[in-house]
C-alpha cells in the first residue's frame, strides 16, 4: 500500500535505474558518458551517479575488502540510493538531504542538475548508477529501489580482464592499489540471469578493446526496453521464503556439524598417533571447537543473508560439502601448529 502511495509522487515520468557494473577501471565512465550523449538525442534526461565523487575520499580510500570497511562502504552506498528516492519523491533539488548526509552533497547537486534542466516535464530520467558493484547482493538493493516506485530496472557488465584494467589503471587520476583489483576481481559474481530471475534485464560488454557502436546501441535498446517494462511492487513472498530458507539453513548447520565433529575426532586421533602430550591436547580441543562453533556461526548468518539473491533451490549436501571443505583446512592449519609447537 505504502508504495503504491509512495510512487504517485513520481507522478507519469517514466525512470530507469541503470546499473553499471565492473572491476575499477573496466570503462564504465567512459561508457556512462557516451551513453549520456545517446540519450540526450532520444531526449531523455539523464545523469552519472559516480560513486566515486559522491563518497568521501576516507572511505574510497579504505574500500578494502575487510569486514568493517565494508561495512562503511555499504552504508555510503546505500545513502546514494537514500538521495535518488528523496528525489524521486520531490522531483527537484531539495538542498534538505538526509541530515545524516554521508555523500558530498555538492557532488550530488551537481549529479542531479542534469535532471532539471527541462526538456520537457515528462522526459524520461535515466540514472547510470557507476560503481564496481561486484556482488549480486550490492546490485540487488538498486533493484529494490527500483521495484518499490515501479521503475524501469537494468543492468550493463562490462567484463574486462584484469590485465587490461590493470594497465589502464595506471593512467587514472585516483589510481587503486594492486591488491584490491586483484581482490575484486576474484570476488566478482557477474549479473547471472539464469540464477536470479531479478537480473534477466542485463548485458554483458566485452570492454577489453573499446566498445563499439553496437555496444552503445544495445545499451540504448536495454534502456528504451527497461523504460517501457518497469518493476511492479508485486506481493513480497519474503516471509515464506525466509522461514524456507530458515528450515534450510538449519538443515546445512547441522549436517555441516556432524561432519565437523567426525573430522574433530580425526585431527584428535592423529594428534594422539604423533603422541602429542595431554596438556596440548586438551588445548588442540578447544581450539578446534572454537573454530568449528565460529564456522557454524557464519556458515548460518551468510546463508540466510543470501535469501533474496536467488531463486535456485537450494543442494544442501552441495553447500555442506562446500562449507565443509573450508573448515577442513582451517582444521589442518590448527592441527598442524600443534604438533609443529610440540615438535
Ligand atoms: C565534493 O565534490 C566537489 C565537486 O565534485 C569537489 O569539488 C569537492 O572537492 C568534494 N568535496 C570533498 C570533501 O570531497
Ligand atoms: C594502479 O596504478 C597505481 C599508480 O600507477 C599503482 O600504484 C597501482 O599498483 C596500480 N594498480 C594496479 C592494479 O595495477
Ligand atoms: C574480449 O575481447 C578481447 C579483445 O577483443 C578478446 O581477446 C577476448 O577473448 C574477449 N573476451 C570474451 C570473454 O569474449
Ligand atoms: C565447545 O564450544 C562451546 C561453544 O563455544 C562450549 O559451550 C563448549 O563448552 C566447548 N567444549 C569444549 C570441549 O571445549
Amino acid at each position: 500500500m505504502a508504495a503504491a502511495e509512495e510512487a504517485d509522487s513520481i507522478g507519469q515520468v517514466r525512470v530507469c535505474l541503470c546499473v553499471l557494473c565492473g572491476l575499477p577501471a573496466a570503462g564504465k565512465t567512459t561508457l556512462a558518458r557516451t551513453i549520456l550523449r545517446g540519450t540526450a538525442q532520444h531526449e531523455w534526461r539523464s545523469t552519472v551517479v559516480c560513486y566515486d565523487d559522491l563518497i568521501p575520499d576516507h572511505a574510497f580510500q579504505s574500500r578494502g575488502m575487510e569486514e568493517q570497511t565494508h561495512t562503511e562502504w555499504k552504508l555510503h552506498r546505500q545513502a546514494v540510493l537514500q538521495c535518488i528516492e528523496q528525489f524521486l519523491k520531490n522531483c527537484d533539488v531539495s538542498t534538505d538531504l538526509p541530515v545524516s548526509c554521508k555523500i558530498n552533497c555538492t557532488a550530488w547537486e551537481r549529479c542531479i542538475q542534469d535532471l532539471l534542466e527541462p526538456q520537457s516535464d515528462n522526459a524520461p530520467l535515466i540514472f547510470l548508477l557507476d560503481d564496481n558493484f561486484y556482488y549480486p547482493s550490492m546490485r540487488y538493493e538498486v533493484y529494490q529501489l527500483a521495484r518499490k516506485y515501479s521503475l524501469g530496472f537494468c543492468q550493463v557488465y562490462l567484463h574486462c580482464d584484469l590485465e587490461s584494467c590493470t594497465s589502464r589503471n595506471q593512467s587514472r587520476s585516483k589510481p587503486i592499489p594492486a591488491e584490491v583489483i586483484l581482490d575484486m576481481s576474484k570476488r566478482l559474481e557477474a549479473p547471472n540471469p539464469q540464477k536470479n530471475s531479478w537480473e534477466t534485464n542485463s548485458i554483458t560488454l566485452n570492454t577489453t578493446d573499446h566498445f563499439s557502436d553496437s555496444d552503445i546501441q544495445k545499451v540504448m535498446e536495454l534502456l528504451s526496453s527497461a523504460l517501457t517494462n518497469p518493476l511492479s511492487p508485486v506481493e513480497d513472498h519474503t516471509e515464506q521464503k525466509m522461514a524456507d530458507r530458515l528450515k534450510c539453513a538449519t538443515s546445512v548447520v547441522h549436517q555441516a556439524d556432524q561432519a565437523c565433529r567426525r573430522l574433530i575426532s580425526e585431527a584428535m586421533k592423529t594428534a594422539r598417533e604423533n603422541q602429542v602430550p595431554p596438556g596440548q591436547m586438551r588445548s588442540l580441543a578447544a581450539q578446534l571447537n572454537e573454530s568449528k562453533a565460529k564456522f557454524l556461526h557464519d556458515l548460518r548468518t551468510q546463508f540466510l543473508q543470501d535469501v533474496h539473491l536467488t531463486d535456485e533451490d537450494v543442494d544442501v549436501d552441495r553447500a555442506v560439502k562446500t562449507a565443509i571443505h573450508v573448515f577442513d583446512s582451517d582444521k589442518k592449519d590448527i592441527l598442524l601448529r600443534a604438533m609443529s609447537d610440540y615438535t
